[in-house]
């Protein structure tokens, strides 16, 4: 039977929220890996012909930055090929595509936000893959809307803000429990803008609510450093807990991470779609809203 919307990585950190915000209003298929392996572009066709969507929200990636770096292959196997996979089986039953891409397809190197109008410079394999996905959605379709997003955080699976919630937690235990407390160190020269997963889930629908077509930067407002972030949430919980910016060279990884890969949503402004708020205040909102069953889990 048709559906309205498809969302691929239905189980995924952002997945899960496009389903529960799309769900309110319209039919919603969602698949994930274990359902449908993206890289299998017979199945693949397969799938999206049964499932015949108005559109698929395309959320479905190796998100592994570290993991990628060692891994090319799967990485364009599933970040490039499968999104070509997607593509072309919307071509083939008319549906429209909303593919979620990446700050990483730029170098971090700038001095002010990107534009959709700037030069892409991917450093890591991650980035490689996902723009080369971009492309292949592009060379596919007419009818396609790109977002470009960044520093994800949501209600489901592993994020930053989950991390230090729980981080900030245990610190605070310890101290009660008279054991010595280490400072958490957090990186303080990798700029961005922290994007909460529903705010993402109603760009989309904002984008999609007219015909727009296109690449678009979707990134939350203003910019701050990971150590700006964990002041942020530990201020909004009122918790105390002894914070100590670093460098990123005191947590080198096997990708290196953009310096400054803050996003202006320069074609949404001109379009009058952007919704998306500063950061902060979403951020307040989502650790209202959840902070009590995040440590729920602890
Ligand atoms: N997280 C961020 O900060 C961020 C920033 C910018 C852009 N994005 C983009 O936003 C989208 C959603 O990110 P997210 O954080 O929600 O990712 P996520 O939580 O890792 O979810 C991705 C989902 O895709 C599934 N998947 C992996 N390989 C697959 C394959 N071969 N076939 C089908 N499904 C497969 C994963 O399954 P398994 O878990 O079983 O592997 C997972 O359920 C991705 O396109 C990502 O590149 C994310």
């Amino acid at each position: 039977m048709a559906c309205d919307i498809m969302v691929t990585g239905c189980r995924g950190q952002l997945g899960r929220d496009l389903v529960a915000s799309f769900s309110a209003d319209h039919s919603v298929r969602g698949v994930d890996l274990d359902e449908l392996d993206i890289r299998d572009r017979e199945r693949t066709l397969e799938a999206i012909r049964k499932a015949d969507p108005g559109t698929v929200l395309h959320a479905a990636a190796y998100t592994d930055v570290d993991g990628c770096e060692g891994n090319r292959e799967l990485a364009m196997a599933v970040n490039a090929d499968g999104a070509e996979n997607i593509a072309l089986a919307c071509r083939k039953v008319g549906a429209r595509i909303v593919y979620y891409s990446t700050d990483y397809v730029f170098d971090g190197n700038a001095d002010r936000p990107y534009t959709e109008d700037d030069q892409t410079n991917p450093q890591t394999v991650y980035g490689q893959s996902k723009l080369a996905g971009e492309q292949a959605v592009q060379n596919a379709l007419d009818d396609y809307v790109i977002l470009r997003i960044a520093w994800l955080y949501g209600r489901h699976g592993r994020n930053f803000v989950k991390t230090m919630i729980k981080l900030g937690f245990q610190q605070r235990r310890d101290r009660h429990g008279g054991r010595e407390i280490a400072p958490l160190k957090v990186v303080d020269d990798q700029l961005g803008a922290p994007c909460w997963t529903m705010d993402i889930a109603r760009q989309t629908r904002a984008v999609l609510s007219g015909r727009h077509t296109g690449l678009f930067h979707a990134t939350s407002g203003g910019e701050t450093s990971w150590y700006g972030l964990a002041q942020a949430i530990f201020a909004a919980m009122d918790i105390d807990v002894v914070v100590e910016a670093c460098t990123s060279d005191e947590f080198p990884r096997p990708a290196p991470r953009p310096k400054r890969s803050t996003l202006s949503n320069q074609r949404l402004n001109e379009a009058g779609l952007n919704v998306m708020p500063d950061w902060k205040t979403p951020l307040e909102t989502f650790l209202h809203e959840h902070s009590k069953e995040i440590l729920c889990e602890l």
